[in-house]
């Protein structure tokens, strides 16, 4: 039985309190009733344009949480400094561009490595875990390892958007990812994966035993308005654990 761990990232509802300038949804209060409901951890992403999470928030859940918090960042100054002042329980290090609407693809460690080794080094020494969000790719997974990353996160977007449009390569991406986290999981490195993660993906990637935390958000917001944050997130928990 997989013993996943499932992160909830709560960025929508910040999306939606933007969208009006107000101060409710409140991601605050999102991130305590997944805590309650049995998330494992919240994961919030605070971007360079602050088009959702706001400096605010990630003050409000350091200090609310009792339950790990995985802030997503960019490799810029503004944040490094925004996390050793905090430190999270970990920090995800994502690329970043203000054009894209998601993180699209996971960061370049080739061409990145030596700012990634320097940069990640300050945030270990201060005590937070360091996660580096890479596609499936077997150079990615050695260069976080050179670099000393604890955990890698897999982008799993590419298969979730395939799975969900019924496409034959779906299988080939999911081999990708089984594959790859064997062998990062081999060599030491701790598996997470997230992006695009919905019921229906869930349920092929929680069977691949390496992976021990999913971390979901567009979709448990975004069902959450039918089923409640409750029922959404155990049904996610209980797709996990039944996998
Ligand atoms: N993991 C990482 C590193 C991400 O950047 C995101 C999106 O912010 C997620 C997980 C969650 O993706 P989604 O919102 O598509 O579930």
């Amino acid at each position: 039985m997989s013993k996943a761990r499932l992160g909830v990232n709560i960025d929508h509802v910040a999306t939606v309190r933007n969208a009006r300038g107000e101060n409710y949804p409140s991601p605050l209060r999102a991130a305590l009733d997944a805590e309650l409901h049995g998330a494992d951890g919240i994961t919030a992403h605070l971007r360079e344009d602050r088009r959702h999470i706001l400096d605010k928030d990630i003050e409000d859940l350091i200090g609310n949480l009792k339950i790990p918090l995985n802030l997503e960042m960019a490799a810029t100054e503004e944040m490094l400094l925004i996390a050793l002042n905090h430190k999270p329980n970990a920090c995800c290090i994502v690329p970043e561009k203000r054009e894209e609407i998601t993180t699209e693809g996971g960061i370049d460690t080739v061409k990145n490595f030596k700012t990634l080794k320097n940069y990640t080094s300050q945030i270990r020494d201060n005590g937070s875990r360091v996660s580096l969000f890479i596609d499936a790719d077997k150079v990615q997974i050695d260069n976080c390892k050179k670099i000393g990353a604890d955990i890698i996160e897999i982008h799993t977007g590419k298969y979730c958007q395939l799975i969900e449009t019924d496409s034959p390569s779906a299988g080939i991406e999911l081999e990708k990812i089984v594959l790859m986290s064997e062998y990062a999981a081999s060599i030491g490195l701790e598996i997470h994966a997230g992006h695009g993660i919905t019921f229906n993906s869930i349920k092929p990637l929680a069977k691949i035993q390496s992976i021990k935390e999913f971390n979901i958000g567009h979709f448990i917001i975004g069902e959450s308005i039918f089923m409640g944050l409750e029922k959404t997130i155990k049904k996610m928990k209980s797709l996990i654990l039944e996998s």
